[in-house]
């Protein structure tokens, strides 16, 4: 079976600052695969570049039989692979609805797009009741559930999620950790990036753990959670 995404030898740079340094992995449909590690390992600037905002210095991209090289942002999404970023961007002064309605810029299936509004209302109601609002007066929480559903809103055959639990209270990070759990259980393949590596990989199939721009260990997210030198480093055991 060929993966969803296969990602191969990946090198990203900034200028002379190699930021990702050569980096393999894949993503069978269906599953869910985490990419952790601490600050500054290259996870976003990996997301960035699988998503068209950044080119790679080399290396090779397939996404659903398809070599991604050269193609343009709006052309990946059209594609499927939606990416819900780093610090959510979303559109603090357009409602609710506005924002998920342009998740969906791509689409022209107009009843098609009214029906996932609706479906994202009930996968979060918080959504539904406050739909007319800027999405500015949302807890974090809420702006993450929207960042969510506004990446489903193109509707993805890949879900991009990076760092989706950065910056919430507990109880706001399990429930967006359920909702991703939610989303695998519908057949939805996701790509999450996460500083929370215990949370990230008890959801995940298979993890690889980044430092400085290479993943130094690989494996299903179970081996990962038993790994030594994993919870040492990540989740805060000695
Ligand atoms: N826009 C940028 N310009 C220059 N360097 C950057 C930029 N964004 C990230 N970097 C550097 O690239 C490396 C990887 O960053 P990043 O991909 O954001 O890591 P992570 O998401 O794992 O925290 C870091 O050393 C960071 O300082
Ligand atoms: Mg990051």
């Amino acid at each position: 079976m060929t993966a969803l995404l296969e990602v191969e030898d990946l090198r990203v740079a900034y200028g002379k600052i190699e930021a990702v340094k050569g980096i393999s992995f894949s993503v069978e449909a269906g599953s869910v695969v985490t990419l952790i590690g601490t600050n500054g390992a290259g996870k976003t600037t990996t997301l960035r570049t699988l998503s068209g905002l950044l080119k790679p210095v080399s290396g090779h991209i397939r996404f659903n039989g398809k070599v991604l090289r050269g193609y343009r942002a709006d052309r990946i999404v059209a594609l499927g692979l939606a990416h819900s970023p780093e610090g959510r961007h979303l559109f603090p002064r357009m409602t609710i609805e506005d924002n998920l309605r342009l998740g969906a810029y791509l689409r022209t299936d107009r009843e098609g797009i009214d029906k996932d509004i609706q479906r994202y209302y009930e996968l979060f109601p918080i959504l539904g009741e406050r739909r007319k609002q800027t999405s500015g007066t949302l807890s974090g929480g809420e702006q993450q559930m929207l960042a969510m559903a506004r990446a489903l809103m193109s509707r993805p055959k890949l879900l991009m999620l990076d760092e989706p639990s950065m910056g919430l209270s507990p109880i706001m990070m399990q429930k967006i950790m359920s909702t991703i759990a939610e989303l695998k259980g519908q057949g939805m393949t996701i790509l999450l990036v996460e500083q929370n590596a215990q949370a990230a990989l008890r959801l995940a199939d298979h993890g690889h753990v980044m430092e400085v721009g290479k993943i130094v260990l690989s494996g299903t997210g179970d081996d990962l959670l038993h790994d030594e030198s994993v919870r040492k480093a990540y989740l805060g055991e000695d």
